[in-house]
């Protein structure tokens, strides 16, 4: 495991845990929008500016977003045209953020929040146009131990949940339907490609630019699971 990464990531922990304290409201993609405390802060990397601009909503149809965070880019699906959307997230203040931000802007009626890790509260047979994912892209090494909620924006223990996001996705999406992760080369792209290979997918890249994660040089990139 690169010791670098890990430091990378504790020091984007810090900073988001510092700007959530300090800041109850943030602007992005011209709107207002609520940040609670221990939620990942959105203007703080261009990621989910950039994937929420890159997605291809399904209009009409029906998107997941997993890891919600704030719920910026779940309440962006509702507010460009999906019919239905979920914004699911493993952290209860983040699921409480994205709720908020439903409210704000006016689609709670078709954003429903859940608390749950991956897909486990998501009923079997619910399927999706579009299913994506903005991870947690550190991998790290098996001994780590999580200490705070903010700690799964960043750190995915031995890659156990892209593991799962790939092997359980399939289940949860309609024929034709399209799988996508927004990933940034913190990430272990060599055990993402295995992962998906192990899942039956390849490993398509969407879009993808250079760009900062705190004060990271990245380069980001809208990954496609075909
Ligand atoms: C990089 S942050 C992205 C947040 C938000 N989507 C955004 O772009 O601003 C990753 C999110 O994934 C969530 N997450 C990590 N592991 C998860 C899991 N097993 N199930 C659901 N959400 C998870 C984290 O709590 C965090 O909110």
């Amino acid at each position: 495991m690169n010791t670098n990464r890990l430091d990378v990531g504790n020091a984007l922990t810090t900073r988001h845990g510092a700007e959530a304290a300090r800041s109850s409201e943030f602007e992005l993609l011209g709107r207002t929008w609520t940040l609670l405390p221990g939620v990942f802060a959105p203007t703080l990397t261009m990621s989910t500016t950039l994937f929420t601009e890159w997605l291809p909503y399904p209009v009409n149809g029906s998107f997941l977003e997993v890891g919600t965070g704030a719920g910026v880019t779940a309440v962006s699906a509702a507010l460009r045209g999906c019919a239905t959307v979920t914004a699911a997230d493993i952290s209860a203040a983040a699921a409480e953020n994205a709720r908020a931000n439903a409210e704000r802007h006016g689609v709670r009626d078709r954003v429903r929040v859940l608390r749950t890790d991956l897909f486990d509260a998501i009923e079997p047979g619910t399927r999706y146009d579009v299913i994506f994912w903005n991870s947690n892209v550190i991998n790290a090494p098996d001994e780590f131990a999580y200490t705070d909620d903010l700690q799964w924006a960043f750190f995915d223990r031995h890659y156990d949940t892209h593991r799962r996001y790939l092997a359980q996705a399939g289940r949860f999406l309609e024929p034709g339907g399209r799988l996508f992760l927004g990933f940034n080369s913190l990430g272990d792209r060599v055990t993402l490609t295995e992962l998906a290979r192990e899942a039956g997918f390849e490993v398509r890249t969407a879009r993808t630019t250079q760009g900062q994660v705190g004060d990271f040089p990245v380069e980001i990139s809208l990954l496609e699971f075909v």
